[in-house]
């Protein structure tokens, strides 16, 4: 198996949680991106509801292009970007813009009960995309694929926290970087670092790598994490 490392990169607050809309301050925006330039992946993976209100990818995409049905199979509109940004999109809603970002080559990955017309829409688009599983995402199969077809080799997880928990508890979380915001936040409701859906395989432990206080009272926390269950 070609299986990229995977680095989870995230700001928290103190109880973890990771929606940073309505923070007593703001998000350093500066300091995460600094730490994304510095791992030196060559592809990020965010969630469909992140890649939706961060990235612009919101709203109606354009129906009616297919012309008859689209076979399921992985579709690559470039294989030698300067890197790739990457969403899990089960059912194929992200109204994609653009086929990059600052030059990053747009992937979806999909489930297979996806409509001919949002391939279509896709291959119009030039957004690449592979498919993931019937419905669930079987995470083992799309990092095989990334690595392969894509050559990835380091593979940056930027959140939230409901794909986060997804790729932890398939056990494919090898290192975890974390700034820690002197806030509190609380809300019930909000994602946190890891959200696991569906059944728990466990808590991981992690080895301490390093922790550092940055400015303003931000810590930074690197973790080795333990895919050994228990
Ligand atoms: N603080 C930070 O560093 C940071 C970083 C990134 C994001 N965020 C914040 O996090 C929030 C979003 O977090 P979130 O947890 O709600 O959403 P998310 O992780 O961005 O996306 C979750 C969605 O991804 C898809 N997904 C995840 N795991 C899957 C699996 N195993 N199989 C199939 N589909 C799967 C599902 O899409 P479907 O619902 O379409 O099936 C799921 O609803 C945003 O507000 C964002 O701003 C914070």
């Amino acid at each position: 198996m070609t299986k990229p490392h995977v680095l989870c990169l995230m700001m928290t607050s103190i109880d973890g949680r990771v929606l940073t809309e309505g923070w007593a301050i703001d998000a350093p925006s500066k300091i995460f991106e600094d730490a994304h330039d510095a791992l030196e992946g060559d592809a990020w993976l965010v969630g469909r509801v992140t890649l939706e209100e961060d990235f612009d990818a919101a709203g109606d995409w354009e129906r009616g292009l297919a012309t008859g049905p689209i076979e399921r199979t992985d579709w690559f509109a470039q294989r030698h970007a300067k890197g790739y940004a990457i969403a899990i999109d089960r059912s194929g809603k992200l109204n994609w813009k653009t086929d990059n970002i600052d030059g990053e080559h747009y992937v979806a990955v999909l489930s297979t009960g996806v409509s001919d017309d949002y391939l279509a829409f896709l291959r119009q688009r030039g957004v690449s995309y592979i498919f993931g599983g019937e419905d669930e995402i079987d995470f083992a199969h799309v990092l095989d694929v990334l690595g392969r077809e894509l050559g990835i080799k380091r593979l940056l997880l930027e959140g939230g926290g409901g794909v986060n928990g997804s790729v932890l508890n398939a056990g494919f979380v090898d290192e975890l970087l974390v700034f820690v915001l002197p806030l509190t936040d609380g809300r019930k409701d909000a994602p946190s670092l890891f959200d696991i859906a569906g059944d728990w395989r466990g808590s991981r432990k992690l080895e301490l790598l390093s922790n550092d206080t940055v400015e303003g009272g931000i810590v930074k926390l690197h973790y080795r994490v333990s895919n050994d269950r228990g």
